[in-house]
């Protein structure tokens, strides 16, 4: 197991992905975790992150300098490298450009970071501070034409730095040099996979539930689906899923899922029907942390009169994701969105959590699902967010917009689908904005709603890039949405990647 000390930087959590993807497994944790912690988790090797300060700034994170006395190979990148160097006694300053981006970079000597990867390559770095002196003892290994010491190492006590980022896909040989730290450095051996992760998380929930009873919201996704079956493997029939229809979702969503989940599966389902009371409550609310905060609390709300109706069920299953928790903002991340299965939460609840993926991120659940007998087609579906459409329609969510969006997200799937693009999507959906554009129809004038067509790949959601989609698929689209749904004139298409956007419009 590898420890990711998290100083911040928007790649941290790309660091653990990458490692995981190496067979290793891998785990953020706060940069100031007391070492006495670190030292408990029996880590192989630790990675020091990047991160947005400069190691001589007044609130710089810092670390407890111990942990370069535990004989633990250590890979500090960036701000992690420039840490590294002041901590030993080498000197760190500003460059006097600023590298942001591709810089192409020469291997001097290739050491134990660089084996079996060409002397000049590609690699992404994104930084304003350098190292300017290395330790004693350690060799400089790369350098860029402005940066003389982009990477360093001292062999013999496990010490490696790297001013590039090799966690991020651009860089040309970044897995290499990874995975040189992770099996010659640390000797990791590359045996982890998702699955094995079952055994053990299906012992915990037993341990954790006992012989109390629990309930699982099923949206209908991949996550709460898997996060289900595990909690079932645990405890049996004392697990009753539950499955609220709030009113936002998409076009026959809700028959698929009781379909899915209902008479053929072995996990009895409870479908609740809650379309008015969450409208009720969303009324005239256009802010969307309060839409969030709102569809948060009243799920939470209706497990609970729910729960109330088994017998000691004490236990709320969610299928809160790795990716999830963060993104809520762990205490060394900005909040970015409060995730309605995280931060949403209201800070009284009568159910406790259980949350058995909430190390993973997607992808690995999907392999987790295969594995457990999941079917492709559940597997494969594209991620929807808990609050439903309630964030995709803009401002008011009244049952008529909501009427209009779902219609016009109909057409983009089932063009989606047909042209085969689904399954290469990692979201494909439609948004109804707050505003009204004019058009012409049949000689007279239009004032309605335009939509917008947002499609994204993504390996995790945390950043995301728009898709290029056919022009032939987006005329069909928009042909067929001004044409099938009333209320719309106006087609458009949202080209911004994540960042700077976020993937849903709220
Ligand atoms: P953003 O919009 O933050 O979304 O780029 C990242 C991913 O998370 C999904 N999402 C949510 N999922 N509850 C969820 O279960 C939520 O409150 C929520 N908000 C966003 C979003 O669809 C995307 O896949």
């Amino acid at each position: 197991m590898i420890l990711v000390l998290d100083f911040g930087g928007q790649y941290a959590q790309l660091i653990a992905r990458r490692v995981r993807e190496a067979r290793v497994y891998s785990e953020l944790v706060p940069f100031d975790a007391p070492v006495e912690e670190i030292i408990a988790r029996e880590p192989e090797g630790i990675v020091l992150s990047g991160g947005p300060n400069s190691v001589y700034g007044k609130e710089a994170p810092r670390v407890d300098g111990r942990l370069f006395d535990l004989g633990m190979p250590t890979l500090g990148i960036c701000y992690g490298m420039q840490l590294m160097a002041l901590e030993l006694g080498g000197k760190v300053g500003a460059t006097q450009i600023r590298e942001y981006g591709r810089s192409d970079l020469r291997v001097k000597e290739h050491g134990m970071l660089f084996m079996g990867t060409p002397e000049e390559q590609r690699a992404w770095t994104s930084h304003g501070d350098a190292v300017f002196a290395a330790p004693e003892g350690f060799a400089v290994t790369a350098e860029t034409s402005s940066v003389p010491i982009i990477a360093f190492e001292e062999q013999s006590k496990g010490f490696f730095g790297v001013q590039f980022h090799p966690e991020v896909r651009h860089t040309e040989y970044g897995m290499e040099i990874l995975k040189n730290f992770l099996f010659e450095a640390c000797g990791c051996t590359p045996d982890w996979t998702p699955v094995n992760i079952i055994t053990d998380t299906v012992e915990k929930i037993r341990e954790q539930v006992g012989d109390a009873k629990a309930i699982c919201g099923l949206s209908g996704g991949v996550d709460s689906a898997t996060a289900a079956m595990l909690v079932h493997r645990a405890i049996g029939d004392n697990l009753t899923c539950v499955f609220v229809d709030h009113g936002l979702l998409r076009h026959n969503e809700a028959e698929q899922v009781t379909e899915a989940f209902g008479k053929n599966s072995e996990m009895p389902l409870v479908h609740v029907e809650a379309q008015e009371r969450f409208l009720d409550k969303l009324a005239r609310v256009t802010d969307p942390e309060a839409k969030r905060k709102i569809i948060g609390e009243e799920f939470i709300r209706t497990f609970e009169e729910e729960a109330s109706l088994i017998e000691d069920a004490k236990f709320l299953v969610q299928g809160t994701l790795y990716s999830d928790v963060i993104e809520s903002g762990t205490r060394d991340a900005a909040r970015i969105k409060s995730h309605h299965n995280v931060g949403g939460l209201p800070e009284i609840m009568d159910l406790d959590l259980v949350e058995p993926l909430r190390n993973l991120f997607k992808d690995e659940v999907r392999v987790v699902a295969a594995e457990l007998g999941m079917s492709e087609r559940m597997v494969w579906r594209q991620p929807f967010p808990g609050p439903g459409l309630a964030i995709r329609v803009i401002g008011d969510v009244t049952a008529e917009r909501l009427e209009i969006l779902r219609k016009a997200d109909f057409v983009l799937q089932d063009e989606i689908r047909n042209a085969g693009l689904y399954r290469e999507l990692w979201q494909s959906f439609a948004v109804l904005p707050a505003i009204h554009s004019v058009g012409v129809m049949g000689d007279a004038r239009t004032y309605a709603y335009p939509i917008v067509i947002r499609a994204v790949t993504s390996d995790d959601a945390m950043t995301a890039d728009w898709a290029r989609l056919p022009y032939e698929l987006l005329e069909r689209i928009s042909n067929r949405i001004i044409n099938e749904v009333s209320g719309v004139n106006r087609v458009v298409l949202d080209i911004t990647s994540k960042p700077p956007g976020t993937i849903e419009w709220e």
